[in-house]
């Protein structure tokens, strides 16, 4: 009955469901004297607010972060920092017609099943509104990682269908302006502007859509990562699946060195550094000092206002056709949230290594 907590050392637990009095999140493990204020915060939660692009939510949720503990005159103490994110916007009624009836692709009939209990309003825990808390606690984990010289970037490299179109040298060069340019976070602005065209048409039929988040990571040491059940690959892939609507995870070349022969999937190695990136910078689990290149395939949104068929809690079956305020696109406000779990795995395995050296 746990599995609020991800981390060993910079340990996260987040708390709350939507429609609660808030959510928030309790980060063990943070280091003292690390400069953090609500401000530093607030900027991370800002690009994961609904309202933010057209396939968001037109929900006004306003996010703003208080930091209740762990820190003492904006520096923090090194014990545990708690965030609190109060829940302001509720719509009385949105949720009436889905009280009896499950919404196919969403967690309503998993939860039932698993708690017997039927909390309607908005999805509960499985809620994006969850999302806020994992994002606040990346903000603490960037100011760690920062320290050591890593830099996560995270962009809509597809939606829709629609494919960015990517220079060589892209995984290197991208930057948070080329992202920030557009609403979507992606990097290819005539890409930007057919994934808008795209949204509208979804969301005139009532439908919603899928795509792709490319994260990758620049400036990370080699040797982080601790083999053989918490490779870093493996914590990674974790951390971002353990997101809503991520039902694939690929890091490097991904799922296509099954088509490859060895002696292509291989990053041959030089004195001056590998001659290329296949293994997306982490080889049996450890980081090797090159970019991490990370890829997570997001579903479409399961509201939708076309009309789909469904059972209701007795298991009668029924029809739903779901309205009200729900993103057409889980993208581009999942952008930040994969770089949050990115970052709050990262600022674990660096605390981990630095353990592993002491023990030297
Ligand atoms: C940023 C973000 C926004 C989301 N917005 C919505 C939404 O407006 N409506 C909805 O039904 N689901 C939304 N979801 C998706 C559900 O949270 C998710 O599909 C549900 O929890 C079921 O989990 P699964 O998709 O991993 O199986 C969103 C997810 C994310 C990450």
């Amino acid at each position: 009955m746990s599995g609020n907590s991800i981390g060993v050392l910079f340990k996260v637990t987040t708390w709350g469901e939507s429609h609660g009095p808030a959510t928030g999140a309790v980060v063990e493990g943070c280091p003292s004297g690390i400069d953090l204020a609500e401000e530093d915060i607030q900027k991370w939660l800002n690009r994961r607010r609904p309202g933010s692009s057209p396939g968001s939510s037109a929900r006004k949720e306003e996010d703003a972060v208080k930091i209740l503990s762990g820190t003492f005159q904006g520096k923090t103490t090194g014990t545990s920092i708690s965030l609190l994110i109060e829940n302001t916007n509720f719509e009385k009624g949105a949720y009436e017609n889905i009280k009896e009836v499950f919404r196919p692709g969403h967690g309503d009939f998993t939860y039932f099943r698993k708690y017997g209990i039927r909390d309607y309003r908005g999805g509960g825990r499985a809620s994006a509104r969850e999302t806020a808390a994992r994002v606040a606690a990346g903000a603490v984990a960037h100011k760690i990682i920062l320290q050591a010289g890593v830099e996560v970037v995270a962009y809509t490299a597809a939606l829709g269908g629609i494919a960015i179109k990517r220079g060589k040298n892209l995984e290197k060069t991208v930057t948070y302006e080329d992202i920030a340019a557009n609403h979507l976070l992606c990097p290819d602005p005539d890409a930007a502007r057919a994934i808008e065209d795209r949204l509208a048409e979804a969301r005139r039929s009532g439908d919603s859509l899928g795509g792709i988040v490319e994260i990758i990571v620049r400036g990370c040491p080699p040797g982080l990562g601790e083999p053989v059940f918490d490779k870093v690959d493996a914590d990674l892939a974790k951390a971002l699946m353990s997101i809503g609507t991520v039902k694939g995870v690929e890091v490097g070349a991904g799922f296509k060195v099954a088509e490859m022969t060895g002696s292509e999937a291989n990053d041959p190695m030089t004195p001056e550094g590998f001659l290329s990136n296949h293994a997306g910078g982490i080889l049996a689990g450890i980081t090797t000092g090159q970019n991490i290149v990370l890829r997570v395939a997001v579903k479409p949104i399961p509201s939708i206002e076309k009309l789909q068929k469904t059972i209701d809690v007795r298991g009668n079956p029924a029809e739903l056709s779901v309205k009200g305020r729900h993103d057409v696109s889980a993208i581009p406000r999942i952008v930040p949230v994969c770089e949050a779990m990115v970052m709050i795995v990262l600022a674990d395995c660096l605390l981990r290594q630095e353990a592993c050296k002491f023990k030297r």
